[in-house]
């Protein structure tokens, strides 16, 4: 009888024996390039939450992004992408950010202006005429010294995205003239200058989260909005609006911001790696968004569904003049030193 228990008690050791046996044979060198295998806690996890729709320049570079890092890294490296502010919405990703629950965001550069006042530059009205324009600027002794700026608040900005130019659309009234905005409750990012370009035409800004503008359109809270085209119409923005008027009056662009302690903790070919694929994937964005925004507008024309006005060069030319002021704004707040590296003050030599 105790010959059959010892024998039993033996053979259940020897079946527990060899999983473990297996699995001590299988060294992590059998397997380094098959992240796949790995679990969350093991990969590199970045998540990366953002705002706007799937389809738009943001929405397609991050994506982009995600796809090239993971192929790079054999799968070590996985950004997980949440679009159209599912987890984190406007008033909330930055927080989020700095909590360390999301590593990556992009928001509205007028959105850091809460953080770095005089990074409102970019908001001024035909600041820039071109997007080639704007990444002159970023570049400039003056735009990296924005872009520092945004470290005190353990930002670290590694990549700057366009979305393009902005539009005005509204429910009541063609905008032919700037005069045409008096008295227009028109919906705006939280910026000092985007708040004071529409007061100082008589109009009254309101702020929302972009996820909220849709729905207060609807309600009637305001009665118009400037964005760029693919955001007018990724959220069918457009599709509440009677009057767009293509301006072109300001800048919409992006600084893809790590959490700088984050990124510190990152191993050097780590870093390497995303700034690689950062560097490549901008030029691919900036592309990209002319082209979105040129198929967007054809879509809008075609669709008949909104009354469009272009501004002419004249027009815009006399809304930059009238929008003087703003610059004088800026420059008592904020010194001349941003002002004046603008391309459009640089005489050619
Ligand atoms: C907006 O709030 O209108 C934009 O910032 C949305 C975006 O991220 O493009």
């Amino acid at each position: 009888m105790w010959m059959k228990r010892v024998l039993g008690i033996f053979i259940l050791c020897f079946l527990f024996t060899i999983p473990w046996i297996l699995l001590v044979s299988i060294q992590p060198e059998d397997y380094p390039y098959d992240y796949e295998q790995l679990s969350e806690n093991e990969r590199l996890v970045i998540r990366f939450s953002h705002v706007v729709g799937e389809d738009t320049p943001k929405g397609m570079a991050a994506r982009k992004f995600a796809e090239l890092v993971k192929e790079r890294s054999n799968g070590y490296i996985e950004v997980q992408v949440f679009s159209n502010g599912n987890l984190y919405k406007d008033g909330e990703e930055m927080n989020a950010l700095s909590r360390g629950d999301i590593q990556l965001i992009a928001p509205a550069i007028s959105k850091l202006t809460e953080y770095v006042p005089e990074i409102s530059i970019f908001d001024l009205p035909y600041a820039f005429h071109s997007l080639d324009e704007v990444h002159e600027f970023v570049e400039t002794k003056a735009g990296q010294t924005l872009v520092e700026r945004l470290k005190a608040h353990n930002l670290y900005a590694i990549s700057l995205w366009d979305s393009g130019f902005k539009q005005m659309s509204n429910r009541i009234r063609p905008i032919h003239h700037y005069d045409d905005i008096k008295r227009l409750t028109m919906r705006i990012m939280p910026s000092d200058i985007l708040e004071k370009q529409f007061s100082s035409l008589g109009a009254f800004p309101k702020k929302y989260d972009f996820n909220a503008v849709y729905n207060e359109l609807q309600k009637g809270s305001v009665d118009g909005q400037e964005n760029t085209l693919t955001n007018i119409t990724s959220k069918n923005i457009y599709s509440l609006q009677d009057y767009l008027t293509i301006s072109n009056h300001g800048y919409l662009g992006y600084f893809v911001l790590f959490n700088l302690d984050f990124w510190n903790s990152l191993d050097e070919d780590v870093k390497q790696l995303l700034t690689e694929t950062f560097q490549e994937v901008q030029e691919w964005e900036w592309k990209l968004t002319n082209q979105l925004n040129k198929e967007t507008l054809q879509k809008i024309e075609n669709c008949g569904c909104i009354e469009l006005h272009y501004l002419s060069q004249e027009d815009m030319l006399e809304w930059e003049k009238r929008f003087e002021p703003l610059y004088n704004y800026y420059k008592q707040n904020y010194g001349d030193e941003f002002i004046n590296a603008l391309p459009k003050y640089q005489t050619d030599t």
